[in-house]
């Protein structure tokens, strides 16, 4: 394993001040996904700075094609999976479809249960103006809340299609606009989904608080992936911004037929395998 190149690597617990001191100190944050206990300990282990228990989880473990499904009990357990894996790193939790939007008094009560019975650091949800009554009322209560513009997923019935989002200059001046008022509001940090590189970059430079990007360029101050799409687990899901890094989908179905063939032909187990 290659080692550490961060120079927070001797942090014991990545927090949300951690995460502006790196964006003070021009240190990219990394962040991935996870979903579960196994593969948080080892992105833990791997000095990942920042885990999300994403809505994507609709998508790649649940076989959803969207993220609108997933409920509020069942991103509580995969929340709940995580944390136990993890020591150092951030862990930030996405709220799901229909727990915040339009009503700030279900928004505070769906992420105060998602704190208490998870033990994660944070929360994170979709949209700018018309959410902030709800970032408001949970910020409020003590617990920290990450934004996320651009391609915001939930939406996708209104916007119809995964494309490139703020491409048009009134939708560009509204999510410039949105990113100032969660600054403004108290939001630790912000994810900006599928948006031209310029645009990210522009705004990583007029807010102060981090910026997460996924399809959003390298002038961000972080990065984020899907874990399964990264590691190649996933495989018909293949956008530009995708870096894999791994084809664990060939790996994994390898292994899997080698086994297949060694039961069936008797090989396993062997005489060093039994009692
Ligand atoms: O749910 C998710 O995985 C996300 C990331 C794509 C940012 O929101």
């Amino acid at each position: 394993m290659e080692p550490h190149i961060s120079k927070f690597a001797n942090v014991t617990k990545v927090t949300t001040h951690v995460l502006q001191e790196m964006k003070l100190k021009n240190e990219k944050i990394a962040m991935l996904t996870a979903y579960d206990f196994s593969m948080a300990r080892l992105l833990d282990m791997a000095g990942i700075d920042v885990i999300l228990v994403g809505d994507s989880a609709s998508n790649v473990m649940a076989g959803h094609t969207s993220t609108l499904p997933i409920t509020l009990n069942e991103m509580i357990y995969h929340a709940t999976s995580v944390v136990r894996g993890v020591k150092r790193a951030l862990v930030i939790v996405d709220m799901p479809f229909g727990t915040y939007q339009g009503n700030s008094k279900e928004a505070l009560s769906s992420s105060i249960r998602i704190m208490k019975e998870s033990g994660a650091d944070a929360v994170k949800m979709e949209g700018g103006r018309e959410v902030l009554e709800s970032v408001d009322r949970i910020l409020s209560a003590g617990i920290p809340v990450m934004g996320h513009l651009g391609l915001t997923p939930q939406s996708i019935h209104k916007f119809g299609t995964y494309v490139v989002r703020a491409t048009e200059e009134n939708e560009a001046n509204k999510l410039v606009e949105d990113a100032h008022l969660l600054e403004k509001a108290g939001c630790f940090g912000i994810v900006l989904e599928k948006i031209p590189a310029k645009l990210a970059a522009q705004v990583s430079k007029e807010i102060r608080i981090p910026i997460i990007g996924i399809g959003a360029g390298p002038g961000a101050d972080g990065q984020v992936l899907v874990l399964h799409d990264m590691l190649g687990i996933t495989q018909e899901f293949s956008p530009r911004f995708l870096r894999r890094y791994h084809n664990l989908s060939e790996e994994i179905q390898g292994s899997v037929m080698s086994y297949i063939k060694d039961v069936k032909t008797m090989d396993f187990p062997n005489e060093r395998e039994q009692y």
